[in-house]
């Protein structure tokens, strides 16, 4: 794809969307990896984030410039519509989405709202505007859980908490309108992400966040449950390569393939921390728990060349170097997370 193209991230600053922004911005040496081509000319960005508990602007503050900035709810039909004219964007990434499996089990009002409600308002506008791709973020959860082998794009959807249901619902519609109205979208399904600016409502930043606080890191359940961690940086890299290479009305599993019992996790992670292996402890385990996640991310590497560099120890360790000096940053969001955690 040649020339200048207008972008809209909805999302842009959560975890992994404003990584995603960060590297839109001109992280050439990043861009220039495997897989993603070189972008001839710098993106026209703009982003729309409800900034909810989850979104936070110091995410975008970068110095290698400014985005206009929307803080509207992506289900505002009317604002939406209203930024869509504005901006007239090319191509949607939409990574906007209530995030957290616990909070859904909780309360899943917003999730549908968001999640379900919220992609909908999104695909009129794009259709009205006649946007040239729309990119869908999806999660690999939305298969629900599978003991032996992997997933692939063909495998059956059977989320299983109401986040996963919401996404797939959302991820469904959006197959529908691929088929029904030829609708330009491509779904992706990333696999568990973790890295620099993650909420520290999820178990890697969770973990660095209880330790900080010279606390223990709570461990659903026996800790038996399977994750394939994928860092956030070689995420947002594939998610860039599919944007720019990937085929209209596709479906790309994205997973990290660094497979790890969550136990095992947080040990690799006390030792990255360089604190006793003892500061863990089991917890009542999640209602549900989904007992392993692993994706066949075959498809994109053939295709498209893209393959994950960063393996779990390396990832930690970046992780952590990030976290001790981000430490006020995490600190700051530890009142919402001893609500969630009581
Ligand atoms: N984190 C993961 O491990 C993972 C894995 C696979 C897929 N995903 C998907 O990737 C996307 C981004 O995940 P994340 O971890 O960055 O989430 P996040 O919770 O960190 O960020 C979500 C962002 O969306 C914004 N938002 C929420 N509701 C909104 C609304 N109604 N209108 C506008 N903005 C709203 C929030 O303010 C926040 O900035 C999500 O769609 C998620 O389902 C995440």
């Amino acid at each position: 794809m040649k020339g200048t193209r207008r972008i809209l991230v909805t999302g842009g600053a959560g975890f992994i969307g404003s990584a995603f922004v960060r590297l839109l911005l001109g992280s050439s040496s990043v861009i220039a990896r495997r897989g993603a081509p070189k972008q001839s000319q710098p993106p026209e960005i703009s982003v729309v984030d409800k900034l909810t508990y989850a979104g936070d602007l110091k995410r975008l503050m970068s110095p290698k410039g400014t985005v206009p900035f929307y803080k509207t709810d992506i289900c505002n039909k009317k604002q939406i519509e209203a930024i869509f004219a504005k901006e007239k964007p090319q191509i949607v990434v939409h990574f906007a989405a209530e995030s957290h499996v616990d909070r859904s089990i909780s309360n899943a009002a917003p999730f549908i709202e968001t999640n379900i409600k919220g992609t909908q308002v999104l695909i009129d506008s794009a259709r009205k505007h006649k946007v040239s791709k729309f990119i869908f973020i999806s999660t690999d959860e939305v298969y629900g859980e599978i003991a032996n082998g992997k997933f692939t794009e063909n495998s059956p959807i059977r989320p299983n908490s109401p986040y996963a249901a919401s996404k797939a619902a959302a991820d469904l519609l959006v197959q529908a309108y691929i088929r029904t109205n030829k609708f330009p979208a491509i779904i992706i399904r990333p696999s568990n992400n973790y890295g620099p600016w993650q909420y520290p409502e999820k178990l890697i930043p969770l973990a660095i966040l209880r330790i900080f606080e010279q606390g223990k890191v709570p461990v659903y359940g026996r800790g038996q449950n399977v994750r394939e961690w994928l860092y956030v940086d070689d995420c947002v890299r594939g998610i860039m390569t599919i944007m720019h290479k990937g085929k209209i009305g596709q479906i790309y599993n994205l997973g990290g393939s660094c497979e790890s019992k969550n136990i095992d996790t947080v040990k690799l992670l006390l030792k990255t921390l360089g604190v006793s292996q003892e500061r863990w402890e089991f917890v009542k385990d999640r209602l549900g728990h989904d007992i392993r996640y692993r994706l066949d991310s075959r498809k994109v590497t053939r295709e498209l060349g893209w393959k994950p560099d960063v393996r779990l120890a390396q990832g930690l360790k970046l992780t952590v170097a990030w976290s001790l000096k981000h430490q006020p940053w995490l600190k700051s969001k530890l009142k919402d997370i001893n609500n969630l955690y009581k």
